[in-house]
C-alpha cells in the first residue's frame, strides 16, 4: 500500500497525457468541457426542484453565511442527519480528496486544524430527484454532456462511491413514497401470482422509514441495522446483497424483493422482475449500485410479526486463552444457533467479546435455556468479566430501537470483510479459528447468513454464490484523526491490509461484502462477485454499452483509471 501514492501518480501522469477531451474522459467541474451556467439553467428549468450546491457538511464552521455551526456539531455523529445533507457522507473521508501529490483536501469540523474549507470529493452541483421524471432528465444530462457524475442515496458507502471530485450530484434522498399493497402481482406476472401484505418504497426511503411503516401494518421486513436505521432500504445495501440480523430466517435483501423500476443508460424507465427484463432484475440483486441505472422504487415480500427474543453476552478479558477458548466456544455453537433462527452481530480481540443474538418467536425463557451452556461455559473461564443476559421484545422494532443512538458515523473509516464458508466453521476444530480471527487487531463477527440464505438457490440472483454456502461474516476496520496526513492514513491503511490478509486466508477461495470493503481489496472481482462476474459483465454491456454508470470496484469498473475519470 505504501506504493500506492507513487502508482496512482504514474497512472494519472500518463491519463493526463492522453486524456483530450475524447469520449475517453469523462468531464469535472473546473474543465473547460463542464456545462456552462445557461445549460444548468436549461437543466433547472426541466426538473421539479432547483439545482442544488451541495458543500462539505462542516462548512458553517468555517463561513457563518453558509449556516449555523452549532447545529453542525449537534447533527454530527447522527447518520440521518448527515443524510439529509447532500454534501455530507457517512464517514468523513468521503468528503476529502487525495491529489496524486499526496495533499488531501477537505472541510475538517476541528477549524483548529488551521486547514482552508475546501470541496474535497463533494460533488459541486447536482438533481435533488423527486420523481423518476426528474431522474430521467438527470441522466439525459450526464450523458450528453459526458460528466463524471455520481448516485447518492443516503451517502453511507464504504468505497466513497457516493462522491467523487468535481462531479455532477443525481440525489435520490427525497424520493420517499412508501406504498403498501395488501395484494401484490408482478408485472407480467400471471394474475395467480400474487403476494400479500407487500410494500413499494422510493429510492430514498431509509430503513428507520421503512421499519417504521412495517411495523404499523404488523409487518417484519428484511433490513439493515444502523444507529438511527439510516442506511437506505432501495439503494445500494439491496444492490449489494443487503444482510440483516434476521437473514438467517428471512433470507438476505436481494431475497425478498419482487420488483425493481430503474432508469437505465438510455434514459428509459423500466420495470425489472422475474417477468420483465430479467437478466437485469437478477443483475441488480447482487451486482453492485450504481452499476446498472437510477433504481426510482423497489418492491419487497415482508413477514408476520412474531416477538424475538435476543442473547447478550459480553465480556472483557485479562486472559487471551480465555478469550480465545469462549470464542472458540462461540464457534462451535454458531451452526446450531443459525440453524435454530438465531442471527446478530457480535466482535472481538484479545481483552473483550460482545455477542447478541436474536431470534423470530422464541420467548426468553427458551433462549435463556438455549444460550445458558453458552454463559456457564464464560463464566467458568478464569480472567473473564462476564455480562450476560436475555430480553423479549414484543416485536422487531423493539430490538431496533436499542439502535437509535448516535455512533458509527462522522468519522474517517475503512473496513473489510470476508465470508467463512460452512466447512471452515466446522471443521471440529473451533478454537483454533477463534486463533486465527485473535491474531487481527479486533473484528466483527456476524450471524447474518446460513438458514434462510443458504437454502436460496446460489443461481436465482446476481450475488456472489460464496454467500450462500457461508455461516460467518467477518469484518475488520481502521480509522483515524480527521486532519491526518496521507503517512498517518497509510499507516492506518496498512493494518487494515494486515488485519484483511488474515481473515481471507482463513478461506482464499470464499469472498468479500462488496458494500462493506475497501478500495484496496486484493482481487475484487473474485471476492465480490465470484463466479458471476463474467455473467454480470455481459449484462452491463446490454444495459450499459458505454459504462455511463460507473463505481469503484464496480463491474467494468476495471476499465477505468483510479477516479474513474478516464478509460485506460
Ligand atoms: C453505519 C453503517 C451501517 C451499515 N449496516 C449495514 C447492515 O446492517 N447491513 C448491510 O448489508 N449493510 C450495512 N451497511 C453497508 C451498506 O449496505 C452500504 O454502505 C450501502 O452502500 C449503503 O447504501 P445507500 O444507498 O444507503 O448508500 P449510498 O452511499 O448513498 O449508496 C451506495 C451505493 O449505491 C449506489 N446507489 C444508491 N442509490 C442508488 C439508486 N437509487 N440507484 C442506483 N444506485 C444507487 C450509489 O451510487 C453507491 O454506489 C452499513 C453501512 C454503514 C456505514
Ligand atoms: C444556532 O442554532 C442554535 C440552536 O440550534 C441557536 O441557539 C443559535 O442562536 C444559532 N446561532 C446562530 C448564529 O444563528
Ligand atoms: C498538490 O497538488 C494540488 C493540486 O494540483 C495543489 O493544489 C497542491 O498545492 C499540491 N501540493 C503540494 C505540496 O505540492
Ligand atoms: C483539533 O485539532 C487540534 C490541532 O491539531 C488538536 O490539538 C485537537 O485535539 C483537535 N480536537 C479534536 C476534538 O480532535
Ligand atoms: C407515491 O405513491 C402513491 C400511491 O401510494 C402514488 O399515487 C404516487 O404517484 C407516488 N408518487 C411518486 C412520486 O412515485
Ligand atoms: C488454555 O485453555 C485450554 C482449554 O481450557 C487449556 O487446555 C490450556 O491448558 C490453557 N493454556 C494456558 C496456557 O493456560
Ligand atoms: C410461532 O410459533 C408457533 C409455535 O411454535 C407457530 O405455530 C407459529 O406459526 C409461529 N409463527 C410465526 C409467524 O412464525
Ligand atoms: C448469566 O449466566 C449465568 C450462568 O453462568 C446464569 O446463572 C445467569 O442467570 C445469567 N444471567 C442472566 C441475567 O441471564
Ligand atoms: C468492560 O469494560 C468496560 C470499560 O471499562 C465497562 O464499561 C464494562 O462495563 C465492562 N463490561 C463487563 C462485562 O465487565
Ligand atoms: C504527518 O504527521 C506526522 C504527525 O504529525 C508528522 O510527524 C509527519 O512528519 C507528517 N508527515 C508528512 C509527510 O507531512
Amino acid at each position: 500500500m505504501f506504493l500506492l501514492t507513487s502508482l496512482l501518480t504514474i497512472v494519472l501522469g500518463l491519463t493526463s497525457v492522453s486524456s483530450k477531451p475524447t469520449r475517453n474522459c469523462r468531464c469535472t467541474s473546473g474543465s473547460a468541457c463542464w456545462p456552462s451556467d445557461s445549460e444548468f439553467q436549461t437543466l433547472a428549468s426541466k426538473v421539479s426542484q432547483p439545482l442544488i450546491h451541495p458543500v462539505p457538511p462542516a462548512t458553517p464552521c468555517y463561513d457563518s453565511a453558509a449556516g449555523n455551526c452549532t447545529d453542525v456539531r449537534a447533527g454530527w455523529y447522527n447518520g440521518v442527519w448527515r443524510s439529509d445533507h447532500p454534501g455530507a457522507a457517512e464517514h468523513t473521508n468521503w468528503e476529502t480528496y487525495t491529489f496524486p501529490n499526496g495533499t488531501i483536501q477537505g472541510c475538517y469540523l476541528n477549524t483548529s486544524l488551521g486547514v482552508p474549507c475546501q470541496q474535497g470529493s463533494v460533488p459541486v452541483i447536482g438533481v435533488d430527484s423527486r420523481t423518476p421524471d426528474d431522474i430521467q432528465e438527470a441522466i439525459k444530462f450526464a450523458e450528453k454532456h459526458n460528466l463524471r457524475f455520481v448516485i447518492k442515496n443516503t451517502g453511507h458507502d464504504y468505497l466513497g462511491r457516493s462522491s467523487a471530485e468535481g462531479s455532477f450530484l443525481i440525489w435520490t434522498h427525497h424520493m420517499k413514497n412508501i406504498t403498501f399493497h395488501d395484494s401484490f402481482s408482478p408485472t407480467g406476472a400471471t394474475d395467480a401470482i400474487k403476494y400479500d401484505n407487500v410494500f413499494t418504497f422510493g429510492a430514498g426511503v431509509q430503513w428507520f422509514e421503512a421499519y417504521e411503516a412495517a411495523r404499523q401494518h404488523n409487518r417484519v421486513i428484511v433490513g439493515g441495522i444502523s444507529a438511527r436505521g439510516s442506511v437506505g432500504a432501495a439503494g445500494g445495501w439491496l444492490a449489494g446483497g443487503g444482510h440483516s440480523a434476521i437473514a438467517p430466517n428471512y433470507g438476505l435483501g436481494v431475497d425478498n424483493v419482487l420488483e425493481i423500476t430503474i432508469v437505465t443508460a438510455d434514459g428509459q424507465h423500466v420495470i425489472a422482475n422475474e417477468y420483465r427484463n430479467k437478466d437485469l432484475f437478477w443483475a441488480l440483486r447482487g451486482g453492485g449500485g450504481g452499476t446498472w441505472g437510477v433504481v426510482t422504487s423497489v418492491t419487497y415480500k415482508t413477514h408476520p410479526s412474531t416477538p424475538f427474543s435476543a442473547a447478550f453476552l459480553l465480556v472483557n478479558s485479562t486472559n487471551a486463552n480465555s478469550t480465545q477458548n469462549l470464542l472458540g466456544e462461540i464457534i462451535r455453537l454458531t451452526p446450531s444457533l443459525v440453524e435454530q433462527g438465531y442471527g446478530g452481530y457480535g466482535g472481538a480481540s484479545t481483552d473483550q467479546i460482545q455477542f447478541f443474538v436474536l431470534s423470530p418467536n422464541v420467548t426468553a425463557e427458551q433462549t435463556q435455556a438455549t444460550f445458558l451452556p453458552l454463559f456457564e461455559f464464560a463464566a467458568s473461564q478464569p480472567g473473564l468479566s462476564v455480562g450476560n443476559f436475555t430480553i423479549e421484545y414484543p416485536d422487531f422494532w423493539g430490538f431496533y430501537e436499542l439502535f437509535s443512538r448516535d455512533g458509527q458515523v462522522g468519522v474517517p473509516s475503512e473496513v473489510s470483510s470476508w465470508l467463512l464458508p460452512k466447512e471452515v466453521v466446522q471443521t471440529g476444530k473451533p478454537r483454533e479459528l477463534a486463533g486465527e480471527l485473535l491474531k487481527t487487531s479486533g473484528f466483527a463477527y456476524y450471524l447474518v447468513t446460513g438458514g434462510q440464505v443458504s437454502r436460496a438457490d446460489p443461481e436465482s440472483t446476481g450475488l456472489n454464490p460464496v454467500w450462500r454456502n457461508s455461516l460467518v461474516y467477518t469484518g475488520v476496520g481502521t480509522g483515524w484523526q480527521d486532519g491526518a496526513n496521507l503517512t498517518q492514513i497509510e499507516a492506518a491503511r496498512h493494518l487494515l491490509i494486515q488485519d484483511m490478509k488474515i481473515i481471507e486466508g482463513i478461506a482464499p477461495d470464499s469472498g468479500a461484502y462488496l458494500n462493506e470493503a475497501s478500495r484496496y481489496e486484493f482481487d475484487w472481482k473474485k471476492s465480490f462477485f465470484g463466479t458471476h462476474y463474467d455473467k454480470l459483465r455481459a449484462i452491463k454491456r446490454k444495459y450499459d454499452p458505454t459504462s455511463l454508470f460507473l463505481v469503484y470496484e464496480g463491474v467494468g469498473s476495471d476499465e477505468w483509471d483510479a477516479d474513474l475519470v478516464c478509460r485506460v
